[in-house]
């Protein structure tokens, strides 16, 4: 009676935790074919405005999931990702987000100017995405690593409420253009977040 019992609380957690890391990665790498397109090439730019395409690879899940999911409600716009991620469904979303996360960083250090003042400057946002850019927790977004014209456009994108986050739209609009240049200096020149790479 015991014993059945300590192993149906097993099972159960079994379950829980497979549930919370559904996904395939081998079945992912295939669904992310599209993705490479633009997410796998070095530098790759969005056209208008320009900037370059995130890196995706060594991201968090939760937050890809996240992303993913506000991008195919339309609760966060780009025409490209919106047009992405309305054909995806749940499945698709857990093995193509298991698949990103599963890629490793490139390790480099990238050079900025004003990466500095940024470290210096970059002290509130330590509690939630770490000091070198590492979240503390899943659900918020790593930035080391991360593209800095990226990140700028979206600060200003918090800041101005064309993507809309109850936390970010905060800490967004204490920042200047001058603080915004800085920070995300900082975070970009650190390690961590690559182009999706085929492996
Ligand atoms: C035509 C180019 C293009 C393709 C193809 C594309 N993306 Fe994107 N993706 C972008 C751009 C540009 C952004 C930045 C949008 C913004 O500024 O908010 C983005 C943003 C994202 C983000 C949010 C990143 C972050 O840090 O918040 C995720 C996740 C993402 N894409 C996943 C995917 C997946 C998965 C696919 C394939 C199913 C895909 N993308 C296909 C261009 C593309
Ligand atoms: C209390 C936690 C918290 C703090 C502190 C915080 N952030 Fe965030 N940040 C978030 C969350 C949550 C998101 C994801 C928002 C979403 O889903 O669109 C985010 C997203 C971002 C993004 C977008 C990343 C991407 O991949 O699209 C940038 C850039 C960013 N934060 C920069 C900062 C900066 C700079 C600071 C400090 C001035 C800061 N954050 C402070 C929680 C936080």
């Amino acid at each position: 009676m015991h014993i059945k019992k300590t192993l149906m609380i097993l099972l159960l957690c079994m379950a829980s935790t497979s549930a919370l890391a559904a996904g395939d990665y081998q079945a992912g790498k295939i669904k992310a074919y599209t993705c490479s397109g633009c997410h796998g090439i070095i530098g790759y730019n969005n056209v208008y405005p320009t900037y370059h395409v995130p890196r995706i690879g060594g991201q968090n899940q939760e937050y890809l999931a996240i992303a993913l999911k506000a991008f195919r409600s339309g609760e966060r716009t780009h025409s490209n990702m919106n047009l992405q991620a309305e054909a995806l469904s749940d499945q698709d979303i857990d093995d193509i987000t298991v698949y990103l996360a599963g890629q490793t960083s490139d390790a480099v250090n990238r050079s900025a100017a004003n990466a500095a003042a940024g470290q210096s400057k970059s002290v509130t946002c330590h509690a939630c995405h770490g000091p070198t850019g590492k979240s503390v927790m899943p659900i918020y977004p790593n930035l080391g690593g991360q593209q800095q014209n990226y990140l700028s456009k979206a600060l200003h994108d918090f800041r101005d409420g064309s993507r809309q986050n109850p936390i970010m739209s905060g800490f967004a609009a204490a920042l200047s253009d001058a603080d915004i240049e800085d920070i995300t200096a900082w975070y970009a020149s650190q390690q961590g977040l690559t182009e999706i790479k085929d492996k």
